[in-house]
């Protein structure tokens, strides 16, 4: 099956999404609810079209040989740099509330792809627990991400996490800015809230949804063992910069205390090439991963996961490098 036929197929499942052949974020716009951005509905499209800008350096006289993108993340081996995003409720792309099968396709196909996959908390209750038992079941590695809920709410759910074999748990500051939420604790949470988060785990701990030098600082003072450099994809500030445009300041001031995590309309493995050139460790893809799954299950994951793959190593190898060590700034024009 190739990623075309999986788009094919979604498109005549899924709701509000087009399953458009490149995942810029102009059909979905300003459809929130809905996968899009925020009013006016253009910042997906700012994060994929900053990607789309940057440039790379060939470099055609290094030694022939085999292209490895293996990497290691908060303990585990990956075969690409590469983590799923999550979707904390699927009810947007469907009239029925698929998250937990969702998560578990997914995550089998991140499993059998060798990436991680990241899953949220959901909306409903159970979707947690049903990911951490889809991460069992598959023998993956996933992390769940908590929504910006209650501090007490957050609390029990890393206690749940410390339980299981997740390789790290994570929490997303900038959900804070979604408008479906309010009420019940739900909101922005300070240094000293993090840092008392950071506290409740032995796991490694990522804050998601970090924009400027300024907060990735603090979370490396909160003791954040990694961030993901994210804006929502455009869905809880009008007018945010573009992920690209920021990664390479965060990744000057923070790279060498934490691993750096980008998401924002990578697409391409060439993409995931740009970003590793300019400090990311590792990349987070969302959007298309619904398309795969509602295309094709985990095999539609898996079809996707490995189209980056491809694409990845050949853009390495025309830019000389021969592992994920050998990229560097020099790459980017
Ligand atoms: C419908 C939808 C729901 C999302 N739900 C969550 C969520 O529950 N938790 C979270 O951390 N991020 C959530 N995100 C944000 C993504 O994980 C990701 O940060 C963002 O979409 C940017 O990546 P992309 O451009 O590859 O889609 C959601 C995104 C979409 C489109």
């Amino acid at each position: 099956m190739t990623y075309a036929e999986v788009r094919e197929s979604a498109r005549n499942t899924i709701l509000n999404c087009k399953a458009c052949p490149e995942c810029n974020g102009l059909a979905c716009g300003n459809t929130m609810p809905g996968p899009g951005s925020k009013a006016p509905g253009n910042g997906a499209n700012a994060n994929w079209k900053a990607w789309q800008e940057i440039r790379l350096n060939m470099d055609v006289f290094a030694p022939d040989g085999p292209v490895d993108t293996s990497t290691e993340l908060f303990g585990r081996k990956l075969s690409l740099p590469l983590l799923t995003g999550p979707i904390g409720s699927l009810t947007q792309y469907s009239k029925e509330d698929v998250t937990i099968p969702f998560n578990d396709g997914v995550i089998q196909g991140c499993a059998e792809t060798g990436v991680i996959d990241c899953f949220g908390d959901g909306l409903a209750p159970g979707v947690l627990e049903a990911g951490l038992a889809s991460m069992a079941k598959h023998g993956a590695a996933a992390i769940p991400v908590i929504n910006p809920i209650a501090m007490d709410d957050i609390l029990r759910e890393i206690e749940i996490v410390n339980a299981t074999d997740a390789p790290a748990v994570s929490v997303v500051v900038d959900s804070a800015g979604l408008s479906i939420w309010s009420g019940g604790g739900f909101g922005s949470k300070t240094v000293d809230q993090l840092k008392v988060l950071r506290e409740s785990t032995k796991k490694p701990f990522v804050v998601k949804g970090i924009m400027t030098v300024k907060n990735a600082m603090q979370a490396a003072e909160a003791g954040a063992d990694a961030i993901i450099v994210s804006n929502h994809g455009g869905r809880v500030l009008p007018y945010a910069a573009p992920t690209a445009e920021v990664l390479p300041e965060i990744a000057e001031a923070v790279g060498d205390q934490m691993k750096i995590i980008v998401d924002g309309g990578i697409r391409s493995g060439a993409d995931m090439l740009k970003a590793l050139a300019l400090g990311a460790d590792a990349v987070l893809i969302c959007r298309p991963i619904a398309v795969a799954w509602f295309g094709a299950g985990a095999e539609g994951v898996k079809v996707y996961v490995e189209k980056l793959r491809g694409e990845l190593k050949e853009a390495m190898y025309m830019c000389g490098a021969r592992s994920l060590a050998d990229i560097g700034s020099e790459m980017i024009r």
